[in-house]
């Protein structure tokens, strides 16, 4: 089929090069020609684990193009993905749907035959209907033009390999024959086992941002119980161990630490709770906002025991922070709460310089007034105290020996319990976490140099 995909971010991207690598003629549309410039040379301008293999495949094979013209998007295909943006309104807890209005605004006026529309976009339960109605008014005369909705469940980091090998493929559509196309456009992944849903467009715009909504319920859950457990003197890790042996409950997302942050879950969670008082049921989701709450108290948390172990100020201490990113495996720091809890040190006095393999060009833009280093030597060299918070599992292999020889005192903190904190106590080093109070017994912070 003949594919274009308007919007070349993260989900964009990945779903141009891998709408080519299933076989179809693929245009990706964006308005940044900087970005399309870089794609259509094969270049991923961003971090995305396998996307450079794929992309450069479907751009060698001729499948795959790029370009910033709507009106070649209208006239080239027969189905349109929208993968625009839909980020937090400034000031409000609602989505901003102005870039899905644009495409829709830009592309139905110009298409000249039957085609498909389909939003992958995250939106507001009832965008997609509203959207209907003003593809209805736009569409040129004689011109039959569809919309389905067919949420988008891809984690970043992981992004070409959920695109390819989803857990499930959701689509809404008010017609058979949208549905029909979409099972073409997925056969390959059809044919592999992977369910289509086929629903209407409210149920398929619901599920996604209730799939968000739970795995943000699940991971605050966590950390709630992870106070308990700082209150009772018991240890998180096994907790949410022994809990996910419960195949009802499962281990994945009972990470306990400083959060979720990131380009969805944050916004998700807050446009679902704006959404619900839109049509009424605000009472319903308002356990939202304690979710929420509950995973913002985790950077104050965070902050306040580093402040603890520093001896109750920032000023003129040295901090390193190890990690940038809002989670491993992504240069994305879009609501990260590793730089949250890094630059509320940094405004509080303290020279803070941060390490992240990937993600250190993005947070120095966002953040230019923090540190920099390339390397985790000379981010810990001299600090007084050391923090996990984005947990690339090559600080996992980190050796405190090592780098308790280099840093000023020996504190650390692991705000992602993902440290083998026994080897580091053994080290010398006092540790502390989130729900692991047995560590903030650890012998005081040794001094150095
Ligand atoms: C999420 C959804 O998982 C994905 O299905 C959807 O399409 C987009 O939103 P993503 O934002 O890439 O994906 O990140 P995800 O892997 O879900 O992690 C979100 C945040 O939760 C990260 O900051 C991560 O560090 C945090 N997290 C995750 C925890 O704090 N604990 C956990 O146990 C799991």
């Amino acid at each position: 089929m003949r594919i274009t995909v308007i919007g070349t971010g993260y989900l964009g991207a990945v779903h141009a090069a891998c709408m080519a690598d299933l076989g179809h003629e693929v245009l990706g549309v964006d308005t940044d020609a900087e970005k399309i410039a870089a794609l259509a040379d094969g270049r991923v301008p961003f971090f995305e684990p396998g996307l450079a293999e794929v992309l450069s495949r479907g751009i060698g094979s001729g499948a795959l193009r790029f370009g910033t013209s709507l009106a070649e998007a209208a006239r080239f295909g027969d189905v349109h993905f929208i993968c625009v943006g839909t980020p937090q309104l400034p000031g409000f807890q609602a989505a901003d749907l102005s870039a899905v209005h644009a495409v829709i605004n830009g592309l139905v006026p110009q298409v000249t035959r039957d085609c498909l529309m389909v939003g992958k976009s995250t939106v507001p339960v009832g965008t997609a209907a509203h959207l209907a109605a003003r593809i209805g008014q736009l569409a040129p005369g004689g011109v039959d033009v569809e919309l389905a909705w067919n949420p988008e469940f891809l984690r970043e980091g992981f992004a070409v390999e959920d695109t390819l090998r989803p857990s499930r493929l959701v689509a809404g559509a008010a017609s058979a024959g949208a549905h029909a196309t979409l099972r073409v456009v997925y056969a390959p992944i059809i044919h592999a086992g992977v369910p289509y849903i086929a629903t209407d467009l409210a149920s398929a715009e619901l599920v996604k941002v209730s799939a968000n909504a739970f795995l943000a319920t699940k991971i605050s859950f966590i950390n709630a119980i992870a106070d308990v457990c700082d209150a009772a003197g018991a240890d998180i890790n096994v907790v949410a161990n022994a809990m996910g042996y419960d195949d009802r409950i499962g281990r994945r997302f009972l990470a306990a630490g400083i959060g979720f942050g990131g380009g969805c879950l944050p916004k998700d969670i807050r446009a679902l709770t704006a959404r619900a008082a839109e049509l009424g049921v605000a009472d319903s989701v308002c356990f939202l906002r304690e979710v929420d709450d509950v995973n913002m108290s985790r950077r104050r948390r965070a902050f306040e025991i580093a402040r603890d172990l520093l001896g109750g100020s920032f000023t003129g201490r040295n901090v390193a922070v190890l990690g940038a990113a809002f989670k491993p495996a992504t240069d994305d720091v879009r609501d990260s709460p590793a730089l949250h809890i890094a630059t509320a040190m940094q405004v509080e006095g303290a020279r803070v310089r941060v390490h992240d393999p990937k993600a250190a060009d993005n947070a120095r833009k966002v953040s230019p007034a923090l540190g920099y280093a390339l390397d985790i030597e000379e981010t810990c060299e001299q600090a007084d105290i050391v923090l996990h918070l984005t947990e690339w599992p090559q600080y996992r292999d980190l050796d405190p020996a090592a780098l308790g020889a280099i840093v000023r005192r020996r504190c650390l903190f692991d705000g992602r319990n993902a440290l083998p904190l026994d080897r580091w106590r053994t080290a010398g080093w006092a540790v502390r976490a989130l729900g692991r109070p047995a560590q903030t017994a650890a012998r005081p912070a040794a001094e150095h140099g």
